[in-house]
């Protein structure tokens, strides 16, 4: 749970699409929760954590182009939940769950899958998308 003085609040930054920029974003989201009010070490941050790691990392994997970075928003539509949102250039390309669980490659958003309330995308004209989670702070 988050303090709930923060209920509402919205958070964005831009970073550049690099491993480096996925990074970063998964630091600052852990930081920004807990200026929100959930630690570090709680449960409801590790999992943000990896959420925000998993698809910073797509964004910059299979979303940028070169020179574009991606943002990152966080938003509190209430004390118990976070919604996520990662904006990314390149909107001919949808996010694809591949893997069933198995080795290698292709599981990021299966994870996103078990850690999240819901996950999705959506197109942000004029050529970019929106890969948006909503996470369950408790
Ligand atoms: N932001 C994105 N933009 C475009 N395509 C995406 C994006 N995120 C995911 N995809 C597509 O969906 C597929 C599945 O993504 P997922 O994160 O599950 O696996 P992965 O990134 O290929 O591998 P892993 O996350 O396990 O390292 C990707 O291979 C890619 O084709
Ligand atoms: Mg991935």
């Amino acid at each position: 749970m988050v303090h709930a003085t923060h209920t509402g609040t919205r958070w964005a930054q831009l970073f550049s699409g690099t491993p480096r920029g996925a990074r970063l974003a998964r630091l600052l989201a852990v930081r920004r929760l807990e200026l929100w009010g959930a630690p570090p070490t709680s449960e409801a941050s590790g999992t943000v954590a990896l959420v925000v790691a998993e698809l910073a990392a797509n964004a910059v994997t299979h979303g940028c182009l070169p020179g574009r970075g991606f943002r990152l928003s966080l938003e509190l539509p209430d004390t118990r939940s976070l919604f996520v949102a990662v904006d990314d250039p390149r909107g001919e390309r949808a996010p694809a769950p591949r893997g069933r669980g198995g080795e290698g490659s292709g599981n990021g958003l299966l994870l996103v899958g078990t850690l999240t309330v819901a996950w999705g995308w959506r197109p942000r004209p004029p050529s970019g998308k929106t890969v948006w989670a909503v996470c369950r702070l408790e």
